[in-house]
């Protein structure tokens, strides 16, 4: 009896080892799941591209096939002081793309932030005229484009140009250089490297005003012959924005002008909305903690599902437009090294991605796969 007892015992571990392995087996990666349609991308920090981020590592290697550098060629690194350039991080950035076979972007060439001061400046400290600063825009583009060509395959040229309203940002580029930088900087980018995809990058785009003025950017530079292959959709998304509607509109207004869309840094913020200024200078106090940083114990599973249900939304959206749509992008790989547990506010514990702290497949992710498994 007790011996029956324990084969009845091992045959079933030796079925719940079987099966639990083959069933994980069966579930294909991100990247195979969208083969067909556009790329999977992430925004890679430097551990991450440095092979140190041993969490990190697998997940990128089997869900991925294009990856964005965070921060790593940003003009502040890749060019910290006049007539210094340091490609340390970058280099190593796109060997590990080129090691893996991936699809590698670069981010960004064109800025108002993480932008060193000198550039803005004479050795006076006094404000630089346009002459100087289009040759340091030029010198810089030259340099970075120049070093990584045919290597690089899409660059985010401009980066967040627009207003809220549609109308230009001032930044110092264009109060120093005029409305022109824009075109000037794709044409350097497109001298540099011709074959290189080049893109303008922005966030919010789903709302309208802000959509409509990309449109008429992307149009005046289409009418003055520049080369632009796409847009970027940032994707710096909330469980309630943008609704679908938003989303299809925007992907279809892009599409008109004959451009490729891609999502390039895709998350679903679940903390409570504090407004960008006022949150930079919150201190999270143990009273506040509640109300700002409500999940530090785990996301709730009714919040969870909610996270889900948004991110299986976008992906109908993105793969109703999957004939005009190159890459879905991801802005970190897990919920542990995400922008969003410090920005606005320092310190908070947030969830936006598809992979928990400890590396492990959130139901957001299962949800997203599902989307693509539920068309065939
Ligand atoms: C913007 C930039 C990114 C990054 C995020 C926050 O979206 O384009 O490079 O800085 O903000 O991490």
């Amino acid at each position: 009896m007790k011996r029956y007892f324990f084969s009845i015992l091992i045959t079933l571990l030796l079925v719940a080892f079987a099966v639990g392995p083959a069933q994980h087996a069966q579930t294909p990666s991100l990247k195979d799941a969208f083969k067909s349609d556009f790329l999977i991308g992430a925004a890679l920090n430097r551990r991450q591209f440095s092979e140190q981020d041993l969490r990190a590592l697998p997940i990128i290697k089997s869900h991925f096939n294009s990856i964005s550098p965070e921060n790593q060629l940003k003009w502040m690194y890749v060019h910290p002081r006049p007539g210094v350039y340091d490609f340390e991080g970058a280099d190593r950035y796109v060997a590990f793309g080129e090691k893996y076979g991936m699809f590698v972007i670069g981010h960004t060439l064109v800025w108002h932030n993480q932008t060193p001061d000198w550039v803005f400046l004479d050795n006076k400290g006094n404000p630089v005229d346009r002459e100087t600063l289009l040759n340091r825009l030029k010198d810089h583009i030259q340099t970075v484009v120049g070093r990584y060509k045919g290597k690089i395959k899409g660059w985010d040229v401009v980066n967040e140009a627009v207003n809220a309203d549609g109308t230009l940002r001032q930044s110092k580029w264009l109060k120093i250089i005029g409305e022109d930088y824009i075109a000037q900087a794709f044409k350097f980018a497109h001298e540099a490297d011709p074959q290189a995809e080049l893109y303008y990058n922005d966030y919010s785009l789903e709302d309208e005003p802000k959509r409509n003025g990309a449109v008429r950017l992307i149009q005046k530079l289409q009418e003055q012959g520049v080369k632009i292959t796409g847009v970027g959709l940032q994707g710096h998304n909330r469980l309630t924005w943008p609704t679908r509607e938003q989303q299809d509109a925007t992907i279809t207004a892009f599409a008109n002008l004959g451009i490729k869309v891609s999502i390039t840094e895709l998350d679903v913020d679940v903390l409570p909305r504090v407004d960008e200024e006022a949150g930079r200078k919150i201190k999270l106090t143990p009273e506040l903690q509640p109300k700002l940083n409500p999940y530090t114990a785990g996301l709730p599973e009714t919040v969870s599902d909610e996270q889900a249900r948004k991110y299986a939304e976008l992906f109908a959206v993105y793969l109703k437009h999957r004939d005009v749509i190159d890459r879905v992008t991801f802005w970190g790989v897990t919920d542990a090294d995400t922008w969003l547990n410090n920005f606005p506010v320092r310190g908070r514990t947030n969830y936006p991605l598809l992979f928990d702290r400890n590396g492990k497949a959130k139901t957001a992710l299962e949800a997203v796969i599902n989307s693509r498994l539920a068309r065939r």
